[in-house]
C-alpha cells in the first residue's frame, strides 16, 4: 500500500520504518526539515533499538522517503497515519494544537483528491476527540463527508520506547476504531501478518482503550512501589512478594475483578485493605494509592444510592443483597449499606435474596442478621414475585441467575437499577439503568 505518515517522532518513525520494511511504500511527513532530511539520508530521527538499520535499508531500497509537503504525501498515498504529538497543557488537559493543524492540512489535501482516502489517528487522544475535533476539522477543510467521501479510523499505538520495533511486530493487540467498515477493512490489511488479536470497534471505545491501558500501567507501577515500600519497612523483599503475586494468573493477573460494577465488600477485602493501610501508617509509609481504595469504594455505594433515589419513587425492591451471588454472607455487603441508607431516609423497602432467608440460614450469619441488622431482617421476603409486586424501583444487587430475565418480568411503570450488569448493558433511561454502563 502507499502510506503517508504524519509526525516523524517515536511513533511515526517506528511505524514508517516497519511498514516500509513490510514492503509498503511509505512517505513520512514532518514540518521539521531536519527530521525529513535525516530520513531521506537513511538515518533515524530517533534513538531506538533496531530502527536505524530498518530505516537505512528501507530508504536505500526506495520504499521510504520523507517530505514537508502534505499535498504531495496525500496525493501519493491511499492512507495517512497521524502520529503527531498530543502533549499535556499546564493544567493537565490535552494540547490538540498539532492534531488540529495536521487535520486542516490533510483535509485541504483531500479536497484536491478524487480517490477515497483514509485518515487514521494513531496519536493518543481522549474519547470524543475524533468526533469533536478530528472529523469536523477534516470535513471543514476538505468540504467532504467522513465515512462517505473519505474514511476515518482511530488506531491506538501500544509500543514502548526502548522496545518499540519488537512491540511493533508483536503488539499485545491491534485495535481499530472505525466509523465505517470500508475504512476499517483498508486499515486492517496493514496488520494481516501481525501475530496479535485484531479488535475492531467504534472510535470512542478505541480512544478510551488507550487511556485505560496507560492508566492501568501507571497504577500497576504505583501499586507495586507502595507494596515494595511497606515490605522494605517490614524487612521483607518486595520483589519476592511481587514474584509470588505474579504467579497468580487466576485472580491477580487476569480479567477477574476488572469489570465495572458495584462496590466490593465481604468479610475480607475491606478488612484487609484497612489493616494494611493502617499498618503502613504505623510504619510512617505513605500509601496514597492504597489509601484511596476504600474512599473510592464508598463513592461507588453513594453513586448507587443516588441512582435509586433520584427517581423520586418511595417503593424500592432489592434483588440480591449478600455481597455476591451464591453466598449468604452479609458482612460488609455494600448492598446492605445501600439498604440502611434507604431505611434511614424512610423508603418503603422489600428485600429478596434466595440465599438469605432466616428460615434457611444458620450459625454466625443468622446471629449477624438478628443482632446487627434486625431492621433488615424485617424487610426480607421469601419470593422474588413479592418484590416485583411491591417495587417502583427494582435494584439488582448481585448476579444470581434468577435475576437475569428481570426485564421481561417488570411492568412498564417500573425501573430496574442494575448494579452488577445482569442484562445486556444497553441503558434504557426510565426502564433499565446500569451503574456504570
Ligand atoms: N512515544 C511513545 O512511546 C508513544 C507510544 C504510544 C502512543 N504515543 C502517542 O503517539 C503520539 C506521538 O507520540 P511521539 O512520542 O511519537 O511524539 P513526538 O513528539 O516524538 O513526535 C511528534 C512529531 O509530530 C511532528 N508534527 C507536529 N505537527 C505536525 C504536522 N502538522 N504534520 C506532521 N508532523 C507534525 C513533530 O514535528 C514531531 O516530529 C502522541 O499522541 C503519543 O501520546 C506515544
Amino acid at each position: 500500500m502507499n502510506i503517508s505518515i504524519f509526525g516523524l517522532g517515536y511513533v511515526g518513525a517506528v511505524s514508517a520504518g516497519c511498514l516500509a520494511k513490510d514492503g509498503h511504500r511509505v512517505i513520512g511527513v514532518d514540518p521539521n526539515q531536519t527530521k525529513v532530511n535525516l530520513i531521506n539520508e537513511g538515518t533515524s530521527p530517533i534513538v531506538e533499538k533496531d530502527i536505524g538499520g530498518i530505516i537505512s535499508a528501507s530508504v536505500r531500497e526506495g520504499r521510504l522517503t520523507a517530505t514537508t509537503s502534505v499535498a504531495e504525501a496525500v496525493q501519493n498515498s491511499e492512507i495517512s497515519l497521524v502520529c503527531v504529538g498530543t502533549p499535556s497543557q499546564l493544567n493537565g488537559s490535552l494540547d490538540l494544537t498539532y492534531v488540529r493543524r495536521v487535520c486542516e492540512e490533510i483535509g485541504a489535501a483531500i479536497a484536491q483528491k478524487a480517490s477515497f482516502h483514509v485518515v487514521v489517528a494513531r496519536s493518543t487522544m481522549l474519547p470524543g476527540t475524533m468526533r469533536d475535533v478530528v472529523i469536523p476539522t477534516l470535513e471543514a477543510s476538505s468540504g467532504k463527508r467522513a465515512g462517505v467521501d473519505f474514511g476515518v479510523c482511530n488506531n491506538p499505538e501500544f509500543l514502548r520506547e526502548g522496545t518499540a520495533v519488537s512491540d511493533y511486530y508483536q503488539p499485545p493487540k491491534t485495535v481499530i476504531g472505525e466509523t465505517d467498515g470500508r475504512s476499517g477493512d483498508i486499515l486492517a490489511t496493514l496488520y494481516v501478518n501481525m501475530d496479535a488479536p485484531l479488535i475492531r470497534t467504534d472510535v470512542a471505545t478505541a480512544e478510551m482503550v488507550k487511556y485505560t491501558d496507560n492508566v492501568w500501567h501507571a497504577l500497576k507501577v504505583g501499586f507495586a512501589n507502595e507494596i515494595g515500600n511497606i515490605c522494605k519497612s517490614l524487612g521483607i523483599d518486595g520483589h519476592k512478594v511481587m514474584d509470588i503475586f505474579c504467579h497468580d494468573h487466576k485472580l491477580n493477573l487476569s480479567s477477574y475483578y476488572l469489570k465495572p460494577g458495584f462496590a466490593f465488600g465481604g468479610s475480607c477485602l475491606p478488612k484487609d485493605v484497612r489493616a494494611l493501610t493502617y499498618k503502613a501508617k504505623t510504619l510512617d509509609i505513605e500509601t496514597p494509592i492504597l489509601n484511596s481504595i476504600l474512599p473510592g469504594n464508598q463513592l461507588q455505594i453513594q453513586r448507587g444510592i443516588k441512582m435509586i433515589t433520584e427517581h423520586g419513587k418511595r417503593r424500592i425492591g432489592i434483588l440480591g443483597f449478600s455481597f455476591k451471588a451464591g453466598t449468604d454472607d452479609l458482612r460488609e455487603s455494600p448492598v446492605v449499606d445501600v439498604i440502611e441508607t434507604l431505611i434511614g431516609k424512610g423508603y418503603d423497602l422489600k428485600l429478596y435474596d434466595k440465599n438469605v432467608t432466616l428460615a434457611s440460614i444458620t450459625g454466625s450469619n443468622r446471629d449477624y442478621i438478628l443482632n446487627h441488622i434486625p431492621h433488615i431482617s424485617r424487610l426480607m421476603v421469601s419470593e422474588m414475585s413479592e418484590i416485583l409486586t411491591h417495587a417502583e424501583v427494582v435494584v439488582v444487587g448481585n448476579g444470581a441467575a434468577e435475576f437475569r430475565d428481570i426485564l421481561s418480568k417488570i411492568r412498564p411503570d417500573q425501573v430496574v437499577i442494575d448494579l452488577v450488569r445482569i442484562g445486556s448493558g444497553r441503558s434504557e433511561p426510565g426502564r433499565y439503568e446500569g451503574i456504570c454502563w
